[in-house]
């Protein structure tokens, strides 16, 4: 895994906007997988910035979303298609026919899964996946103990991140118990995976990810073993990280061509 530090979020998202705006200007029809969250709504502002700045173009990127929780409709403001339309796809010339979010209100889940997977392998796969990370290591809803090889599907989550995620929805109680996600299998299927982590509070689920074992204990370690992941995190992030002056070290000294 490639581990990016950067002083600020800012910087951090600033440089991964860029990394992602480079892909889409060497691919317009681009398959980009999204996450939603605190963590990155600076990408999206950046992206947003980029896109009525520069005139970076989305009208042949697709995209698909990670997940979605089961029960809620798209207007309700609590959910992710509502977050997506909010902090993105409102600002940018996307095609609304090339957003894909899972929806939370199919009535045969597994039957909706199946197709999303299927619609995600027709468009070609994803070119790049961002993604957060739970305090208690989740990529997507991939809870702990999920399936390194899991598909898209319903997930159940735990205390832990029901209760981080509490804000969005006024108290820990009204959070759905249930989602659905892209699995760790369809994560790692993609080409570039995007690990965006800021805050004190990540700073222990980066240590497991990139320098502990790789278990389905801690879902994201399994970037360890996808050919091209890059972790971009801010200083308190990659705090409890052991080497993250070599970290640094490389990525000063990248070579020119190997620069974005
Ligand atoms: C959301 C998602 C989750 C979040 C994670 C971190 O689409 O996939 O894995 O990335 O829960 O959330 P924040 O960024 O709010 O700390």
């Amino acid at each position: 895994m490639e581990v990016i530090i950067q002083p600020t979020p800012e910087e951090a998202s600033r440089l991964a906007a860029r990394l992602i705006a480079g892909i889409i200007g060497a691919k317009p029809d681009a398959v980009l997988g999204l996450a939603t969250g605190r963590t990155p709504v600076m990408l999206y502002a950046e992206l947003v910035r980029l896109h009525q700045r520069e005139g970076l173009d989305f009208s042949r990127v697709t995209t698909f979303n990670l997940d979605e929780y089961v029960g809620l409709s798209p207007d309700h403001p609590a959910s992710y298609h509502a977050f997506m339309h909010e902090h993105f796809f409102r600002h940018i010339n996307i095609d609304p026919g090339r957003i894909h979010i899972p929806d939370g209100m199919a009535s045969d889940i597994p039957s909706f899964c199946a197709t999303y997977e299927e619609d995600i392998r027709a468009e070609g796969g994803i070119d790049v996946q961002i993604l957060g990370i739970g305090t208690d290591g989740h990529v997507g809803f991939n809870e702990p103990s999920s399936s390194l090889a899991s598909r898209t599907r319903i997930k159940t989550l735990t205390a832990r991140t029901r209760s981080d995620n509490a804000p969005d929805f006024g108290g820990a109680d009204k959070v759905p118990h249930h989602v659905i996600t892209a699995g760790i299998g369809t994560i790692m299927d993609s080409r570039m995976c995007i690990l965006l982590a800021f805050g004190e509070n990540k700073a222990d689920a980066i240590n497991r990810s990139v320098e502990g074992p790789v278990t389905a204990m801690m879902p994201a370690s399994v970037l360890q073993m996808h050919p091209v992941a890059k972790a971009f995190l801010d200083g308190t992030a990659a705090s409890k990280l052991s080497r993250a002056n070599y970290y640094k070290w490389v990525y000063d000294h990248k070579p020119e061509w190997q620069r974005f």
